[in-house]
C-alpha cells in the first residue's frame, strides 16, 4: 500500500471524507506486516496462477482491513461518476473504505450504496466510519450473509463491486445479474492473487455470448482522468 498523504484523496474535495480515509488506511497499514508474514509463504502461488481460497482461515480476516488500495477507490469513485450510477451495490464491506468511495460517489450522483458485510463488528464500526465520513445518508449497510441480503435487492443496478471472499465471486454475481442494467460497471477485486476461486465467474463473463466485455486490468502507467460535470 502507498504511504497515505492527504493528496490521495484530494480529488474527492471533501475534508471530512480525506480526514477518515486517510485514519483508516493508515490502520490499514498498521496491519501491512501481519499480512506479509500471511502471505510471504504462498507468494509463488499468489503471483502464479493464485491461491483456492479454501486453503485459507477466515479467522485471520476478522480484524483485518483489507481495504482496496487507495488508487483503485480513485478509479471506483471515477468510474461511478463517469456512468452517473445511482444504484451501487457492494459485497464486502469491511471497515467501509471503499464503500466511502463508493457512498461519495452516490452522493455526487443523486444516488445510494448498498453494501453487506457478515461480521457484526465491522458492520458496527463501517457504520460509524461511515458517519465520520459524512456519508451515512448515501450508504445502507445490510448485516449479514450476502447470499440472503442481497436477495432483497429489487431495482435496476448501475454499479457492482465485488470484495467479499474470492469462492462468492460467482454466485454473488448471479443474484445480482437479473437487475444489471444494460451497461452496468461490474468490478471485482483480487483476480491476480484468488483466480482459481473465482474462474467459474472468470469463465462465464469472458464468453461474449453471455452479453458482457471483460478484462483484467493493470494500469501501471499514469494517466489524467477526467470527467466533465458541468
Ligand atoms: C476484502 S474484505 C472487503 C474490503 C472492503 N471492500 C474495503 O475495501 O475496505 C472482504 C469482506 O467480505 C466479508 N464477507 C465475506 N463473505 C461474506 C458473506 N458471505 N457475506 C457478507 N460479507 C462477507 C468479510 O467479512 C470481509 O470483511
Amino acid at each position: 500500500m502507498p504511504k497515505v498523504k492527504p493528496e490521495l484523496f484530494a480529488f474527492l474535495d471533501d475534508s471530512k471524507i480525506e480526514a477518515t480515509l486517510s485514519r483508516l488506511y493508515t490502520e490499514a497499514l498498521k496491519q501491512g506486516w501481519s499480512m506479509v508474514f500471511h502471505f510471504l509463504p504462498k507468494a509463488f502461488k499468489m503471483f502464479g496462477k493464485g491461491i483456492d481460497w479454501k486453503m485459507e482461515k477466515e479467522s485471520f480476516y476478522d480484524d483485518k482491513y483489507i481495504p482496496i488500495l487507495p488508487y483503485q477507490g480513485t478509479f471506483l469513485y471515477m468510474q461511478a461518476r463517469a456512468l452517473n450510477a445511482k444504484n451501487i451495490v457492494e459485497f464486502g464491506t469491511s471497515f467501509g473504505i471503499s464503500t466511502i468511495y463508493l457512498a461519495k460517489a452516490a452522493k455526487d450522483n443523486g444516488g445510494k450504496v448498498i453494501s453487506t458485510e457478515y461480521m457484526p463488528h465491522k458492520v458496527k464500526i463501517a457504520r460509524q466510519n461511515i458517519e465520520e465520513a459524512g456519508l451515512s445518508e448515501y450508504a445502507d449497510i445490510w448485516e449479514g450473509d450476502a447470499r440472503e441480503t442481497l436477495r432483497n435487492i429489487n431495482e435496476p443496478i448501475d454499479f457492482v463491486l465485488l470484495d467479499g471472499w474470492p469462492d462468492l465471486v460467482f454466485p454473488i454475481f448471479k443474484l445480482l445479474e437479473p437487475n444489471l442494467k444494460k451497461g452496468a460497471v461490474i468490478i471485482v477485486d483480487d483476480v491476480q492473487g484468488f483466480q482459481p476461486s473465482m474462474q467459474d465467474y472468470l469463465d462465464y463473463i469472458r464468453k461474449p455470448e453471455n452479453g458482457y466485455i471483460s478484462t483484467t486490468i493493470r494500469p501501471k502507467k499514469a494517466m489524467e482522468f477526467t470527467i466533465k460535470i458541468s
